[in-house]
Formats: structure tokens, C-alpha cells, sequence
């Protein structure tokens, strides 16, 4: 069972970071293939909470392997900044591997990030402004900026240069913005070039070879499902493939090498940024969830929008992933509700539909259909196995496995390492 892909199945803030640490120690690479530090990755270890953004979480396991793949975006100043902060902290980060064909990101993507968004006024995605969507345009656009850019000071000068040609022009005379010197990127890159050279690695083969010796290799997604620029809410997404595709793409592997595919899915629905939410709660069961479960953006601080569970978005999940399995994330946040109501099918202009539409329109005017499902009063949080859920919960978990089209095969009733119960291993 050589290589596995973990992702979110909603709209990100799943609790992809602990799934993956949970796995750390018994895998033997962690790999990041799409996006950037616009994820907000939260590991509990003990007493000890990491917030991690562009790392891959298996970071925090010493026998793992960490490696950015060539599908992320990488800043170089948050990449350092990061590694330090753990450094300090005590965690041997040194095995981190990273892809000489990721893009960068610049000041001049973040620059443009947000004044894209203050452009577009009511009509903004609410982007985490960190430089993502913009350093991905300039990857399809052919004027990116690579890691192996970095070491070839003349051809860096090249390329900010001409990255920069058009920039500028919109920066001044459509944003009334000053102009953004290529001296100064070229410089300031230039200086990350020798803190990063002994990172840089030939990704792909390192992973082909070590799926080929037999060694686990995890593929951990960024954001999820729902944010995908193909399969997601577009134009409310993010600018990458999250998606299960995404880690083939995205690290250089074949879809013949990958063997399981696991969705991260909250007990709940959250959403931060704009976009379509069909099952969101305005009410003050939202504000308990959004309290109970500490609803609040490791990236930006913003409050995440919040719902029920909706079957709709799971089956799709499992769809266009293939999904072969779920791991259930939050269940003690549902603690104490007398009935919870699960979205089973939408109502769009009086008709019951039970797949995803794929018509934005559509999507926009979905109203949930609910069925209230029994809830529980009792601590959940020492649960070791299932069995030892109160009856209520094992239903409510049952019914969405029944809904959902995969296997729930792990289940979060808390935040630390240990607070889950696996249901079937992964490995
Ligand atoms: P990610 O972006 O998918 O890694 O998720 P985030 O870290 O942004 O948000 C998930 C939050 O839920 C974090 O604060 C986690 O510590 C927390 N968490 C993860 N699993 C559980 C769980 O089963 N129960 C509870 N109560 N918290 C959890
Ligand atoms: P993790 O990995 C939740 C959202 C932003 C915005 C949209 C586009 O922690 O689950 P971007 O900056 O990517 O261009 O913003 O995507 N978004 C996330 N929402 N979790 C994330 O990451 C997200 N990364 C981006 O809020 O709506
Ligand atoms: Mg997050």
C-alpha cells in the first residue's frame, strides 16, 4: 500500500494537518503537491500546537520525509520563516526536499493579489491575499518564476524582468499603483538563493524510486475539494487542484502508482472566504459551531462560515476523487445538539436533486433538504474505539458513511494525536 492522497473533501479546514501527522510516523515521505502558504494546517503534538502553512505537516514526524512538490507555490520568505520558527522550537527540519521546477511566489504576485481583490469590490473571492492565484498565472502564462531560477542569476534577471513588463503597465496605470523594481526582487531573491540550495532535489524521481523500493508515501493536499479550480465553486476556489488528480500532476507520479485515496471530512460544513454554501447557518446554531469547534482561519484570523453537514458535497467528493476511504473530523464538536440536521439532496427551483449540479446558476440557488438525525450528550473525547460511542453517535456516523459513497474508516473526536478512533487502518 505504497502511496496514499490525503485531502479535503469540503472547503478546506478539514483537519487534513492532524490526519497527516497522525500518519507521519508511519510513512515514510509527506508531500505537498498543489498550492501554497495560503493552507493553515494545525497540528496538536502534546501540549505543543503547530500552525503550519507551507510545510508538509509529516515535518513534525523525525523518520518522515518532507517534500514540496513541483505543483506548489513557493515563498521563499515564508518557507524560511517557517523552518526557523520550528527550528527554534526544537524540530530537525533538514530532511525537507523541495522541487526545482515549483514556482515562486513574489512580492509582485502578492502586490497584485490584493488589489485584484479591491478591484473587484463586491464581487471579490476573499482570497487570503498571500499571492497564489496571481503566481499561478504566471506559471500558465509561461512567465513564472522557478526555485531553479535561483541559481542562475542572469536568467533570474530575465525572467523578473519580463514577468515584470506587463505588471508594471497594469500596476500604474490601471491600479494607480507604483511601479515594482526588478532590481529589487532580483536582489532580495537572489539572498534566499544559498539558504535554500541544499533543499532543492530532483522530487520525482526521489518519489518514483522510493514507491518503486516499497516505501509509504503520502500526498497531502491543501485546501479541498470544493476549492478546486476544475471541480470546485468557481470562481469562489482557489487557483490549484486539490483534488486527487492534483498529487499526480503536482509530485510527478503516475495514477497507477496510487493506491488509496482519503478524504478528510468534517462532521460539519465550514467556508471561509465568499462563494456559494448552501447549508450555511446564520443562526445561533452556526455561531455554536463555529465557537464549539474554534471555528477561526489559521492563515488569515477570519471567522469561518458554518453549516451541517451536507451528503451532497461528500458524494461529489468521492466522486471526482475516487475516494476510497474517509476520515471523519470533529465529531465532539456535535456533542450536546438534541437532533442534527444532515443536507441528504438540494431543492433548486422546486426540484429535489441529489448529485451536485453542475451549473453555477443551479448551485447558487440550492436550498438544503434536511433529515434530523438523533444527537448525543455524552463526552466523546476519551472514545478509543467505536464502540465506545454512544449509540446516537455511531448512527450519526453511520448515516453519513451511508450518504457519503466511501468507508469512514477514522473518526476526530478532538484535536490532540491520540483523540481518534480507527475504524480500518490506512496502511
Ligand atoms: P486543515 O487546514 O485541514 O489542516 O485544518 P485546520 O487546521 O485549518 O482546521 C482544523 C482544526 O480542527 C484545527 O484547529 C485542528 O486542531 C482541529 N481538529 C482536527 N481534528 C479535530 C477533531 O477531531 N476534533 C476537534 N475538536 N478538533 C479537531
Ligand atoms: P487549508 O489547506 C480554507 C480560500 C480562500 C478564498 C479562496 C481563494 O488550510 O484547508 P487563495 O488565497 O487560495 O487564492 O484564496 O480559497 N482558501 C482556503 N479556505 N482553507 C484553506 O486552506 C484555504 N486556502 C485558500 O479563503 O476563499
Ligand atoms: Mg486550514
Amino acid at each position: 500500500m505504497p502511496a496514499l492522497v490525503l485531502l479535503g473533501a469540503q472547503w478546506g479546514d478539514e483537519g487534513k494537518g492532524k490526519a497527516t501527522d497522525l500518519l507521519g510516523g508511519s510513512v515514510d515521505y509527506v508531500v505537498r503537491y498543489q498550492g501554497g502558504n495560503n493552507a493553515g494546517h494545525t497540528v496538536v503534538v502534546g501540549d505543543q500546537k503547530y500552525a503550519l502553512h507551507l510545510l508538509p505537516s509529516g515535518i513534525l514526524s523525525p523518520s518522515c520525509t518532507p517534500v514540496i512538490g513541483n505543483g506548489v507555490v513557493v515563498d521563499p520568505a515564508v518557507l524560511l520563516s517557517e523552518l526557523s520558527g520550528l527550528n527554534e522550537r526544537g524540530v530537525d527540519t533538514s530532511k525537507l526536499l523541495i522541487s526545482g521546477n515549483a514556482h515562486l511566489i513574489t512580492p509582485y504576485h502578492q502586490t497584485v493579489d490584493k488589489v485584484t481583490e479591491r478591484f473587484l469590490g463586491k464581487r471579490k473571492i476573499g482570497t487570503t491575499g498571500r499571492g497564489i492565484g496571481p503566481a499561478y498565472a504566471d506559471k500558465i502564462n509561461r512567465v513564472g518564476i522557478r526555485v531553479q531560477d535561483l541559481f542562475d542569476e542572469s536568467i533570474l534577471i530575465q525572467k523578473v524582468e519580463a514577468a515584470l513588463n506587463d505588471k508594471n503597465q497594469i500596476l500604474v496605470k490601471l491600479f494607480n499603483r507604483r511601479a515594482i523594481s526588478a532590481e529589487q526582487v532580483v536582489e532580495e531573491y537572489l539572498g534566499y538563493a544559498e539558504q535554500i540550495r541544499d533543499y532543492v532535489a530532483d522530487t520525482t524521481l526521489i518519489l518514483n524510486n522510493a514507491i518503486d523500493e516499497g516505501k509509504v508515501v503520502l500526498f497531502e493536499g491543501g485546501q479541498g475539494t470544493l476549492l478546486d479550480v476544475d471541480h470546485g465553486t468557481y470562481p469562489f476556489v482557489t487557483s490549484s487542484n486539490p483534488t486527487a488528480g492534483g498529487a499526480c500532476t503536482g509530485a510527478g507520479v503516475g495514477p497507477t502508482k496510487i493506491s488509496r485515496v482519503i478524504g478528510i471530512l468534517k462532521a460539519y460544513t465550514t467556508r471561509v472566504g465568499a462563494g456559494p454554501f448552501p447549508t450555511e447557518l446564520f443562526d445561533a446554531d452556526g455561531e455554536a459551531l463555529r465557537t464549539i469547534g474554534g471555528e477561526r482561519g489559521v492563515t488569515t484570523g477570519r471567522d469561518r462560515r458554518c453549516g451541517w453537514f451536507d451528503a451532497v458535497i461528500a458524494r461529489y467528493a468521492t466522486r471526482v476523487n475516487g475516494l476510497t476511504d474517509f476520515f471523519l473530523t470533529k465529531l465532539d464538536v456535535l456533542t450536546g445538539w438534541e437532533q442534527i440536521p444532515v443536507c441528504v439532496a438540494y431543492e433548486i427551483d422546486g426540484r429535489r436533486v441529489e448529485e451536485l449540479p453542475y451549473s453555477q446558476t443551479d448551485f447558487h440557488h440550492a436550498k438544503p433538504i434536511y433529515e434530523n438525525l438523533p444527537g448525543w450528550s455524552e463526552d466523546i473525547t476519551k472514545a478509543k474505539t467505536f464502540a465506545d460511542l454512544p449509540k446516537n453517535a455511531q448512527g450519526y456516523v453511520r448515516a453519513l458513511e451511508q450518504m457519503s459513497g466511501a468507508p469512514i474508516s477514522a473518526i476526530g473526536v478532538g484535536p490532540g494525536r491520540d483523540e481518534t478512533i480507527q475504524v480500518n487502518s490506512f496502511l
